[in-house]
């Protein structure tokens, strides 16, 4: 321990812990911390804090529009011929399903991990997590198949999802076919590069953004697990839109015909404000931007028919090869940073609750990799039949909102 113990003081002296040091000091058990802190890349942590700073550049002169497919605009024999490929897929038990389970769900204010929100689609009381599940069961009754699922948490939530998931018997899915992964975390940095101390005498750690999916799965055995279950396609999406349609042969064979790795759906933005990320090509190769490092021009930019230039918006869906899987799971992704509230322990041991933004927060967004292609296919679809995200309390976004294209959704259908 004596050892341990020198190493995370002279760790937080070399990267000057002053509050760490002095919380180190006040402690009668230190165990936890110093081994918490033995435990933090201090180099990468301030590496990224010294960036801070620095504007996120964006050069818009090499941001393009990118080419989709439109569904609805698609010849007969189009669509047939990708569903029978995609099919073919799903039929042999070459698919599986990741959803991403990680985030914190602060805006929403919900208590919990997000997938345990309940709410009342179609009158009925559904949990988030069994919306998904009920998805998966309809594919896997469609084909005759039991789809792999996995879910990937925070270290937060992992236990809250999965005691939740038992105690409601995993809504009648085959318990052995569902695998949980946990993401990575990243300590929060206060403005003078102190790392924020939390009130249970730790360092204060958070989610590292959705981007932490590929090295997670290399690291928890996921890639393995689905290679030695012969996955070949993996789609992955978030937990919030109750329209997301998780099981699309299309996709999968627009995405094997046109030779790609990877692709995803879009829907058309309502508007240039609309707060989502969108598609674009940057220095040729597809990626993603948000919406709030597009530029306002651009983001209101129209081509000769009117449409927003950049107005594919990404859903969230995501479809991989497993071999890009492998291939992204060795890579790493750039860091963006946001401003957030970090209550903090004080040196004088009082928590202190804070009305602004004082932390750094650094995270590594999923289509940060997409640049590690050269194409990827896009599949515009409509917005009413796989968009119903649930962000906000209230407002756009919210579950008002959602439950509404939800139900809409399923009345078009039965008609
Ligand atoms: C996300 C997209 C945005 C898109 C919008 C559509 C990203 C980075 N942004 O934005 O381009 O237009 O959805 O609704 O993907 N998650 C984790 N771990 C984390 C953070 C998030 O698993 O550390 C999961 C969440 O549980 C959720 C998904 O990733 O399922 C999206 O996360 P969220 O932070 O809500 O992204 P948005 O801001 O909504």
């Amino acid at each position: 321990m004596y050892n341990e113990y020198e190493n995370a003081k002279s760790k937080l002296e070399k990267f000057n812990q002053a509050n760490l040091l002095n919380l180190l000091n006040r402690l009668d058990d230190r165990t936890e911390l110093v081994n918490q802190v033995n435990s933090i890349n201090f180099e990468h942590i301030m590496d990224l804090y010294k960036k801070v700073k620095e504007p996120n550049y964006i050069d818009v002169n090499k941001i393009e529009h990118i080419n989709y497919v439109d569904k609805s605009k698609l010849l007969d024999k189009n669509l047939e011929e990708y569903t029978k490929i995609g099919e073919e897929i799903i039929k042999n038990g070459q698919y599986a399903v990741v959803t991403m389970a990680g985030g914190q769900g602060t805006r929403l204010g919900h208590i919990g991990p997000k997938g345990t929100f309940k709410i009342n689609v179609n009158k009925e009381e559904k949990y988030l997590f069994q919306i998904i599940v009920e998805s998966l069961q309809k594919a896997n009754n469609k084909y005759n198949v039991i789809i792999p699922w996995y879910i990937m948490t925070s270290s937060e939530n992992k236990n809250q999802t999965v005691e939740f998931l038992e105690e409601n018997n995993y809504f009648d899915y085959p318990k052995e076919k569902v695998k949980f992964f946990v993401q990575g975390n990243l300590p929060l940095v206060d403005t003078k590069g102190e790392l924020i101390i939390d009130k249970n005498c730790l360092i204060k750690e958070a989610s590292d953004g959705n981007g932490s999916i590929y090295q997670s799965m290399k690291k928890d055995g996921i890639i393995e697990d689905m290679k030695k279950n012969n996955i070949k396609w993996i789609f992955v999406g978030g937990v919030d839109n109750i329209l997301l349609k998780i099981v699309d042969p299309v996709l999968t064979g627009l995405t094997i015909k046109e030779n790609n790795k990877i692709s995803s759906k879009s829907v058309v933005k309502t508007n240039p404000k609309e707060k989502v990320g969108v598609f674009c090509k940057i220095a040729g190769k597809p990626k993603v931007i948000e919406y709030t490092e597009l530029p306002e021009d651009m983001a209101c930019k129209k081509d000769v028919n009117g449409e927003l230039v950049f107005g594919e918006v990404n859903i969230l869906s995501h479809l991989y090869s497993i071999e890009a899987l492998e291939e992204l799971s060795n890579k790493k992704l750039p860091y963006h940073v946001a401003f957030k509230k970090a209550n903090y322990l004080d040196n004088n041991n009082n928590f202190i609750q804070v009305d602004k933004p004082n932390a750094y927060k650094f995270e590594a967004f999923i289509f940060d990799a997409f640049e590690e292609y050269e194409d990827m296919s896009i599949l515009r679809v409509k917005r009413e039949e796989e968009f119903a995200p649930i962000k906000n309390a209230e407002g756009p976004d919210s579950p008002e909102t959602a439950c509404k294209l939800y139900n809409n959704f399923i009345k078009l259908q039965n008609k």
